[in-house]
Order: structure tokens, then sequence, then C-alpha cells
């Protein structure tokens, strides 16, 4: 039984290394009323079986689960292998499964400007007579996107696909000044009429209500299309002979940051890919005053930490104490003021904080830190805080000082005693009368100082 099982293991190990089985939404116009102006679609659970050549039989097309009607099985010739990459087929039993969405095609021609010179004027082939349609899929990490077009003989379930565009940058991210490369290649069947007549490539930008042409390029008349966008390109070399179409930005801007079309053309046909480029820049901070002014007991500190540089938003702000026992607490948020957008699309955001030193603990002072979290990671500031007698003093330093005022009464009694005793008139014949006055007005001084010492002991 234990051998069956790890045979079972084994066999299932060699089929998740091949082309997937996968459950993908059937989704298309509702017939009838409104024309298909209405939007609305109505969606159907459908099974596609992924091979890479027509003579390899798929064993299990014929079975599908319960909740599948059988007439939306599908099987699906992919020769470029695209579709069986590893992470489009996770193993049997994943409650997570890629995305996959179906919905019919309409082959026609395009009158846009770098597309027009694919197809040929009146003339459409017979080849197009048959049911077309387009798929979409995207991995679990949704790193990877692919998008087909493929043909099948009308009424039949085995579909071939025609043409297939292929992103693995689907979220990308870059620092600023970085380059970026966008991903973007695509597959055409060599075996199909279509091939012959070239292909054109767009890249569109696309961000709410924001959309702009980046590039286009029409590769049968070899022509780049008029476009505002300046520091992007493609590699034509490997565009004509391998099918990559990625877009190479020189340097990130915070202006780059949005959604990407890739789109490729053949006459009558289209795919597209959409990608997300997302550019992450932590702040710069700076804490001002620098160093912090002395603070003396009951005033306020102002200190103010700036995060100037970032991108996207938001970002918090929040500041830290550590004091002599090296441990830190939490000051909150201070007063944060609203952002502000550079000319570069960059963002800055400041914090104020009151270091009240009467309200505060803050002993004989410490480190203050500015803690800004953002998306491209956490940033740290720090500034050293003196503080001149913020703490009473503390019992030792109590004992400590009753035992200098006792040992100094002490000593005052005994040279006053020295002087005003006994043995003053031999003492003074050797003495000026300078001399004499100052160290009797030394006397006076120590006297009250001491006196004073006791009294306010016993207070
Ligand atoms: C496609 O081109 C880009 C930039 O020119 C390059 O970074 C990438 O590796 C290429 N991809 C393939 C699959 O050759
Ligand atoms: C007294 O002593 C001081 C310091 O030794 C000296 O400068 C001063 O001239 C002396 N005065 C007299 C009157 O001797």
């Amino acid at each position: 039984f234990q051998d069956i099982i790890s045979l079972l293991n084994l066999s299932c190990e060699a089929c998740s290394s091949t082309c997937p089985v996968m459950e993908c939404w059937f989704v298309q116009e509702k017939p009838g009323r409104g024309g298909g102006l209405t939007g609305a679609t109505t969606q159907e659970k459908s099974l596609l079986h992924i091979r890479t050549d027509a003579q390899s039989e798929a064993a299990e097309a014929q079975r599908a689960p319960a909740d599948i009607n059988p007439s939306r099985v599908y099987v699906i010739t992919d020769p470029s292998a695209t579709l069986c990459h590893p992470s489009l087929n996770p193993p049997r039993g994943s409650i997570k499964k890629p995305q996959c969405e179906i919905n019919p095609f309409l082959p026609q021609p395009s009158s846009i400007k770098w597309v027009a010179s694919l197809t040929e004027p009146a003339l459409s082939p017979p080849y197009l007579q048959a049911d077309w349609f387009s798929a979409s899929f995207q991995n679990l990490d949704k790193h990877l996107g692919v998008s087909t077009i493929s043909r099948a003989p009308t009424g039949s379930k085995e579909h071939d696909v025609i043409l297939s565009i292929t992103s693995k940058t689907m979220s990308a991210k870059s620092r600023l000044g970085e380059p970026v490369t966008l991903d973007c290649s695509f597959w055409v069947d060599p075996s199909t009429p279509l091939s012959t007549s070239g292909f054109s490539v767009e890249w569109r930008y696309q961000t709410r209500g924001d959309g702009r042409l980046v590039l286009a390029y029409d590769g049968k008349t070899d022509r780049l299309a008029d476009s505002q966008e300046r520091g992007v390109s493609l590699d034509f070399q490997a565009l004509h002979e391998r099918g990559n179409a990625s877009l190479v930005i020189e340097e990130a801007k915070v202006r780059h940051a949005g959604t990407y079309i890739c789109t490729v053309y053949l006459p009558y046909l289209l795919a597209q890919v959409a990608m997300e480029l997302e550019i992450i820049e932590p702040p710069s901070l700076s804490i001002h005053p620098s160093p912090l002014p002395l603070a003396a007991p009951g005033q306020t500190v102002q200190v103010q930490c700036e995060a100037s540089g970032f991108a996207p938003l938001p970002l918090e702000l929040s500041w830290e104490f550590k004091g002599a026992d090296e441990k830190s607490r939490s000051l909150g948020s201070g007063s944060m003021s609203g952002h502000r957008q550079a000319w570069d699309g960059t963002y800055s955001q400041s914090s104020r904080l009151e270091l009240d030193t009467s309200k505060m603990d803050l002993g004989r002072g410490g480190e203050v830190t500015c803690v800004a979290v953002h998306a491209g990671g956490t940033r740290r500031a720090s500034v050293t805080l003196n503080a001149i007698g913020f703490s009473s003093p503390s019992i030792e330093d109590s004992m400590a000082m009753v035992g200098v005022a006792l040992v100094l009464y002490g000593l005052i009694k005994f040279v006053s005693w020295t002087f005003t005793g006994s043995g003053r008139k031999e003492h003074f014949s050797r003495l000026n009368k300078t001399k004499c006055i100052f160290y009797l007005q030394l006397i006076q001084i120590f006297r009250l100082f001491s006196d004073l010492t006791v009294f306010f002991f016993f207070l």
C-alpha cells in the first residue's frame, strides 16, 4: 500500500511538471437586448487542457468536474509552451489558483496609424472564418502575465494559440534614477498566414485619467511613431529576432509610476498585457536645530524633523527618546505638517515636537530620534539632548551634601577658633593689616555658608 502511495506521488510529480489543466472564467457579453451596449456580461466556469502539440492526446480531456459545463471544456495547443510555465501550474489540490479569463474575440482590421499598414485593403482572408478567443493568465505571485489569441475551427473545442504575449514584470518596482526594464515579449505561430505580414508594438501609459502614448513601432515599415516621451527605448534587434518588446526607461522618475500596457498587433489581431510600475523612494531625514540648545529646567525645546525626497505617500513620522538607561520610549508623533510636492514629484513632510522639560521625564537628557516609516524602508535621524538640573536630588546625593556640610562646618569652626581663640595675638602680630582683614572676611563668609547649610538641612 505504501508503495502504491509513493508511486502515485511520483507520477503526480511528473504530471505537475507538464502543462496545466486550468480552471478559467469564460466571460462574454450578454446576448440580446441592448446590443451589448449595456456592458452586461455573463461568467461561466470553464476548463482548459493545455498541451504543446496537437499529437499528444490530452488524456484527461474527457473528465470534467461536475460544476463545469462539458461544452466549456477546451483543449488548447500552445507550441511555444508559454502556458506551461511552472508558475502557472501550482501543485494539484492547491487552494489558490492562477487567475484565468477567456473571452470570445473578433478579429478586425485596425485603423491605428502604426497598425494600418499590416492589413491589406479589402482583404479579409477566409482563415479568419473561425472561432477566436482571447485569454489572459496571471500566476499566483502576480509577476508573470500571459495573454493569448487562439483559433479553433468553427464549433470545435480544440484551439491553437496563434499569438501570445508575456510579461515577467507585472508588478515592477524601482527607486528613483535607476533604469527600469518593463518586460514584454511575444510569440507568433510561424504556420499562421498572418505571421508573414509583420507586426506592430505599442506601449501606452495609463493612470487615473491620464493616458498617453509612450512608444509605437510599426515593424512592417520599420517606423517609430512620434511621441512626446523622452528617455525610453526598445531593442529593435531583439524585437525582430526574439520578439522581445521590452521597454527600457533610462531613469525612473516619479511621473513614471502607473500602469503600462504592452500591445502587439498582427493583421486583424492584437494581444496585450498591462503591468504596474511603482516608483518607491524612501525619505531622507534631517533634524533642526542640530545640535539642540542646552535645556534648562521648565524650558520647552522645539525640535523639527524634515523628511524629504520620498515617493509615494503616505509617510509615518514618530519620535523616540533614549535616556541614560538605554531604553527607548515613544514620544508620540509630534505635530505633523501637511505634505508638499516638489518639482520632481517627490514629497516632503515634517513633524514638530515640543520637548517640555517640566512634563516629560527626560532625566539628564539623552538621544532624541525621529523615525520615518515608509514603503521604501524605515529611516532614522538622531540628535542629542543635554539637560541641566532636571531631577530632584537622590537620597545618596542628599546624604553626601549633609556630610560635606558637616565637614565644612567643623573645618570652619576649627579655623575660626584658631584665629579668634587663645593664640590670636601671636598670629596677628605676624600678619599685616591687609591680610588680616582678608582672613576675617573669609571666615565670615564660611560661617554664613555653613550656618545656611545646616539651617536648610534641618528645614
Ligand atoms: C529583453 O530585452 C530586455 C532589455 O533590452 C532585457 O533586459 C531582457 O533580458 C530581454 N529578455 C529576453 C527574454 O531576452
Ligand atoms: C601685606 O602683605 C601683602 C601680601 O603679602 C603685601 O602685598 C603688602 O605690601 C603688605 N603690606 C604691608 C603694609 O606690609
